[in-house]
């Protein structure tokens, strides 16, 4: 059923990539950026660059480029701006991460010695495992906020862009419940003010952001925007949000093998997943509290996937383990070992063995990309609050109160293609497909 499409805004003028966190997710995006720009690197990974979605019929053989078929910005037409508690430019940093070889890097250095942090915001309850000194200060969060906001001024009038999105790329914050100051944005403004403990710099961040309209996603698992006050400022500025966690590495393996196992109807005992990783953020997670932020959004994905309420014969009481081991040198060259314990026609048990030697930052990238991209499409397309189509990019998809995620990759590139199909005013693909046999 085709709808009439939307009024979406074309994408002139350049797009402001504010990433608060300038560490190895960040500069491996921003360097693939610029490498891909000067044609010395492909964009792999990144469905508004590679991508394609099929329109109509099978027989009508129309598959445009996404880029091609919604107005996007184009990569020429990013500029970046960063925020970190470590003074290295984006050249220093990428070094330091390792992950971009250092020939690479030689080639774009210029570039990316330019783009150095504003002072960060920071609170050391939040991520323990850090000691940074390039800070803000400030008389109290309030003050914190405004500072973050005449970062971002500072940079629009600078750079020229016409728009602007924000994706944090910082570490992960120590694990929290939503409490009062987070229920309204009248309390949490309020809390602003008297320096409230659980208002984390995450939120700070973001708050500058929606407050100048500016798009905002959480590339990490703290709770951020994931709260009734984000959500009601979003939606009361007219502006799109999405989170929590980039879906890479193990769990984007276990959200591809887990539908399958369901589809099959193949029962689960059992799921260990171990890695070992030797970055920073690998010691950020050494710290139990940021462990646990992550753990419960590593844990999360096959509970919906696997729907033990509605087959209880084959998922009721599987266990499910997920560790996270910092080991320095393997730095960001992760390695994950899955042994998934499976049964099948009358209960035989077997096992599903997944070594996955993988690049974590390598696989984010494309995400910040895309992110960044569909963010500002959103935007353009007035579409405000909570982004679920985007749920394709996340481990724990932030959702309406009440509803929950889904979390089967398959289905969530279905609910990404088919919302262009219905920016756009295309049919919407149920594969349903009857009428070639009409
Ligand atoms: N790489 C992946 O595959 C992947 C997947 C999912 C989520 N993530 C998350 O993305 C985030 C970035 O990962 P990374 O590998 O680049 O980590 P990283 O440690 O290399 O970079 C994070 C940077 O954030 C900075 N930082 C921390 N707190 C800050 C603050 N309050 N303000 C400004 N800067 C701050 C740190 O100094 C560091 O430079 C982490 O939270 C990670 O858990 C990464």
């Amino acid at each position: 059923m085709a709808t009439g499409g939307t009024d979406i805004q074309p994408a002139s003028g350049s797009l402001g990539v504010l990433l608060p966190g300038l560490g190895a997710v960040s500069t491996t995006f921003i360097a693939g950026v610029l490498l891909v720009r000067r044609g010395l690197g492909t964009p792999i990974g990144s469905l508004t660059q590679l991508g394609t979605i099929r329109l109509g019929k099978r027989t009508d053989n129309r598959a445009p480029a996404v880029r091609d078929f919604v107005p996007l910005a184009e990569l020429g037409d990013l500029q970046f701006c960063a925020w970190d508690i470590f003074p290295d430019n984006a050249y220093e940093s990428a070094r330091r991460a390792g992950v971009v070889e250092p020939e690479l890097l030689e080639q774009i250095r210029d570039e990316l010695e330019a783009i150095t942090p504003h002072r960060g915001v920071f609170d050391s309850r939040f991520i323990r495992n850090l000691d940074g000194k390039h800070r803000k200060s400030g008389k109290s969060k309030r003050e914190l906020s405004e500072q973050v906001i005449a970062d971002i001024e500072g940079f629009r009038d600078a750079s020229g862009v016409t728009r602007m999105v924000m994706v944090w790329c910082g570490s992960t914050e120590a694990f929290q419940n939503p409490s009062a100051v987070h229920q309204s944005m009248e309390a949490f403004e309020a809390g602003l003010d008297a320096d409230d403990p659980d208002i984390s710099p995450s939120m700070i961040y973001a708050y500058a952001a929606l407050k100048l309209g500016i798009p905002f996603a959480n590339g990490a698992p703290n709770l951020t925007v994931d709260v009734p006050a984000m959500v009601e400022l979003a939606n009361r500025n007219s502006v799109p949000i999405c989170g929590k966690d980039f879906k890479t590495g193990q769990t984007l393996m276990k959200t591809i093998i887990a539908p399958g196992l369901k589809a099959r109807l193949l029962g689960l005992d059992g799921w260990f997943s171990t890695n070992i990783l030797g970055n920073r953020d690998g010691e950020v997670l050494d710290d139990p509290d940021s462990f646990k932020t992550k753990e419960e959004s590593k844990l999360s994905v096959l509970d919906v996937i696997l729907r033990a309420d509605l087959n209880p014969e084959l998922y009721k009481d599987y266990v499910h383990k997920v560790s996270i081991h910092y080991y320095p040198p393997r730095g960001d060259n992760k390695e994950g070992w899955d042994n998934i314990d499976v049964k099948g026609w009358l209960g035989y048990p077997m096992q599903i063995k997944v070594n996955f030697l993988c690049r974590d930052s390598i696989l984010a990238a494309p995400l910040v990309l895309d992110l960044a991209l569909l963010l500002d499409l959103a935007q353009r397309s007035n579409m405000r609050g909570i982004q679920e189509w985007l749920s394709f990019y996340f481990k724990s998809p932030q959702t309406a109160p009440g509803l929950y995620p889904e979390h089967d990759l398959f289905i969530q590139l279905m609910k990404l293609k088919n919302t262009l199909r219905h920016l756009r005013g295309e049919d919407l693909i149920t594969h349903l497909g009857l009428e070639y046999y009409d």
